[in-house]
């Protein structure tokens, strides 16, 4: 009996104290984040919390007695709630096994994934535009290159005609005096042999003579055609011999505005680079002198060529009396089009590909300033 009075008593107390952890166990369900539903055996709601009729959109009230309105038996799953406001949200699911006043039920969490999930959307859809905008900023930047390459050649090639140019109205003036001669040759022959003073010596010379002017002739095209092919390998070439090269291309406009050439280069100054390009440099200095000599109406114009060893590097200046570089534009000479002459003659390029040819192949540097008089281009080269 005492054992049984024991018992009774430890039931009560047993009662009591299952009552206070349910009720603990029930405040506690009604704090936390996350949404918690009782569903028992047969899959009517038992409880609801407050986070759950929130994330439900309804209250314990109305869900309560009610079937629940999910599939239970996966352990997890994602649902979708579309809530009686109409209203989506979603929400991960988890169901364990557990006991609800004395029988076994569902103890269903659900955690609310809305915000996470419209994150996760934001954050893909930036990074797709992100891609996107990656992608067209390759193209944008693939073309704009495209662009400038094709620009870059367009004026590579203007320049040279511009120069092709010039070289023709040079071989046209070298060839003037040889085709003279040779016609006076040929004349002469005719009227030896009508005057009958004709000897095989004197035919003989003559032919030699025709011949070497025609020879002469020739290697002025050739010397044309040279500088118009493109250097295809780098190789070591005498400084002086590319100068006397330039001024001889030149050598008709020079004559004809008076310019007189002081040359200082010693002929054992060797560069290692591309010889016509760096022939077609000097060209453009040049040019720019006898222009400016021309706008300026300069008195006595002179240009002086002077090329020496200094620090390893061997230096050339090209120094003109035409009044020099305004200060203001000094530092925009080098700019492709930039130019300061009228509609005739300037491009604005030439000093522009002059820089490109020392800086970029040649891997020398191209500068410009004033001295006494007029302006200075220096270019230095490693050798
Ligand atoms: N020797 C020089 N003296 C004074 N100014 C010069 C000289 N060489 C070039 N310049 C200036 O630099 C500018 C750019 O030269 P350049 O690139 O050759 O183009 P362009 O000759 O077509 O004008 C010229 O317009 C001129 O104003
Ligand atoms: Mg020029």
């Amino acid at each position: 009996m005492a054992e049984a009075g024991r018992t009774r008593k430890q039931r009560e107390k047993d009662d009591n104290e299952d009552r206070m952890l349910q009720e603990r166990f029930r405040d506690f369900l009604t704090r936390i984040a996350d949404g918690v539903v009782l569903v028992n055996r047969r899959g009517t709601v038992r409880f609801v919390n407050p986070a759950a009729e929130t994330l439900l959109g309804r209250s314990a009230a109305d869900l309560e007695g009610e079937r629940f309105p999910f599939p239970l038996a996966e352990e997890t799953s994602e649902i979708t709630v579309t809530r009686p406001d109409r209203e989506t949200r979603f929400a991960e699911m988890r169901v364990v096994e557990t006991e609800w006043e004395g029988a076994s039920a569902s103890l269903v969490t659900l955690r609310d994934t809305t915000e996470r999930r419209l994150m996760e959307e934001r954050l893909r859809e930036n990074q797709e535009r992100l891609e996107e905008l990656n992608r067209t900023l390759e193209e944008k930047i693939r073309e704009e290159v495209d662009r400038g390459r094709e620009k870059d050649h367009l004026l590579i090639l203007q320049s040279r005609q511009a120069a092709m140019g010039e070289m023709i109205g040079s071989i046209a003036h070298q060839w003037r005096q040889p085709l003279t001669a040779v016609s006076l040759l040929i004349q002469d022959l005719g009227e030896t042999y009508v005057y009958g003073d004709f000897t095989k010596e004197y035919l003989d010379a003559t032919i030699r003579s025709a011949l070497n002017i025609i020879q002469h002739m020739s290697q002025t095209i050739d010397d044309f055609r040279d500088f118009f092919r493109r250097d295809r390998e780098p190789q070591a070439f005498s400084l002086r011999s590319i100068v006397d090269r330039a001024l001889s291309f030149i050598e008709t406009s020079l004559r004809y505005y008076t310019i007189a050439v002081d040359v200082d280069v010693d002929d054992d100054l060797i560069v290692f680079g591309y010889p016509n390009e760096f022939s077609q440099v000097l060209l453009n200095i040049l040019g720019n002198a006898k222009d400016i000599f021309r706008e300026r109406c300069t008195e006595k114009p002179v240009i002086r060529i002077h090329g020496f060893r200094e620090n390893r590097k061997t230096v050339l200046t090209i120094t003109d009396n035409g009044g020099g570089i305004p200060e203001e534009i000094l530092d925009r000479i080098f700019e492709p089009y930039f130019t300061t002459r009228k509609r005739e003659n300037g491009t604005g390029i030439g000093l522009w590909l002059s820089k490109t040819i020392i800086e970029k192949n040649m891997e020398g540097t191209l500068t410009a300033c004033n001295v006494e008089g007029g302006a200075r281009f220096r270019i230095e080269v490693g050798s």
